[in-house]
């Protein structure tokens, strides 16, 4: 069943084209309207939604801050995004006009499912972001829109994360036309991009053996840092939380403006430093901010493992290694920037030796509080 790869997460890491392809898969009318058929909400309702909660654990919750950007760009209304755990016992602010979206895999996170239940009771409109049918969120919630990346059996989540990306731009494009926040040429043209994202992945796996190379030599590493800025933040949350899970190594992910609010402290000579770096076609002067991030880090002895787009010259003067993804517009570059992240994780506990399916003291899910 793992179709001649090493491991289910291997595989998995492969199937993200087709994840990404399937979640697009008959979401658009023969005149090119988004439909979402399987959503199963009054068009009233989130007509006069005026805000968003996103509640998700681990992966799905860094899908959900992948949202909040592209929602609150093309649909103007606030995002929030919240560990599902959290938002469950505070006193949060929820009534009939927030939508809360709860991101799962499984569907049986007990955690996710108590924030939608707590959501529920205050009257709020709740739609699941869910991978797997005939699971619980999606019952007890009032509307689903489906990934549809297929059973994910690694523990760490990989496709499955891409999936809800996915799924959570069509949410935002789809509301975007509803409350015509942006004109359909422009929700056409977003949605011809995502479509154009699979073979972009294919090319980043089509290049992986670099990313490989170095996670082989760096099977000693005691702590690895990741920054990233704008989307690239909640990507290199993810590339630290896989690193943590699959090769049991220290790795922590940080916005790069925080950089020098604190854990610039933590750089020293040989610190190893993923940074993806934002789109040097972005609309604002991130791209020169993260470069001058990597430079001071650089200078103080940190070895930079740079994620940049194919293009970005600007990146090699301070870079130890780059690996370049494809250029993608700003919004969707998380969908492939995030993969070298999985394939180093994937071959730096391989080439420990451990068992990148079923990392110790974690389940694929959990079902208790
Ligand atoms: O099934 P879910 O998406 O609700 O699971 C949420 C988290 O438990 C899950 O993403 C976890 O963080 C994974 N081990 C990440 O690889």
């Amino acid at each position: 069943e793992k179709g001649g790869f090493a491991s289910f997460m291997d595989k998995e890491i492969h199937d993200q084209p087709q994840a990404v392809a399937d979640t697009l898969l008959g979401r658009t009318d023969l005149e090119g309207r988004l439909v979402l058929d399987d959503l199963r909400v009054d068009e009233a309702v989130l007509r006069q939604v005026d805000k968003i909660i996103v509640v998700a654990c681990g992966t799905a919750a860094y899908a959900g801050q992948v949202a909040k950007y592209a929602i609150e760009h093309w649909c103007r209304i606030p995002v929030e995004v919240e560990l599902a755990h959290e938002f469950r016992y505070r006193d949060p602010v929820v009534d009939a006009k927030t939508l809360v979206v709860a991101v799962s895999q499984s569907g049986e996170t007990m955690d996710t499912l108590m924030a939608v239940r707590h959501a529920r009771e205050q009257g709020a409109t709740v739609l699941a972001i869910v991978n797997t049918h005939g699971s619980t969120i999606p019952r007890e919630s009032d509307a689903v829109l489906y990934t549809h990346a297929g059973p994910e059996v690694a523990v760490a989540s990989t496709k499955a994360f891409l999936a809800q990306i996915t799924a959570s731009y069509l949410l935002g494009l789809y509301l975007a036309q509803l409350r015509g926040t942006k004109f359909p040429d422009e929700i056409a043209e977003s949605f011809a991009a995502l479509r154009a994202i699979p073979e972009k992945i294919q090319q980043v796996l089509d290049a992986a053996e670099q990313v490989r190379e170095t996670a082989r030599s760096m099977a000693e590493a005691t702590s690895v840092l990741f920054l990233g800025r704008h989307v690239g933040f909640p990507v290199a949350m993810e590339g630290a939380l896989k690193l943590k899970e699959l090769a049991y190594i220290h790795a922590e992910g940080f916005a790069a403006g925080e950089l020098k609010h604190g854990p610039i402290a933590l750089i020293e000579e040989g610190q190893p430093v993923f940074v993806v770096v934002p789109s040097p076609r972005g609309r604002h002067s991130l791209h020169s901010k993260v470069i001058s991030n990597i430079q001071e880090i650089r200078a103080r002895g940190a070895r930079t493992l740079v994620i940049a787009e194919e293009g970005d010259e600007a990146v090699l003067p301070f870079a130890d290694e780059v690996f370049f993804v494809p250029q993608t517009p700003v919004l969707l570059a998380p969908l492939v920037s995030v993969v070298p992240l999985q394939i180093f994780a994937c071959e730096l506990a391989t080439a420990k030796g451990l068992d990148v399916d079923q990392p110790r003291n974690l389940a694929k899910s959990v079902t208790v509080e």
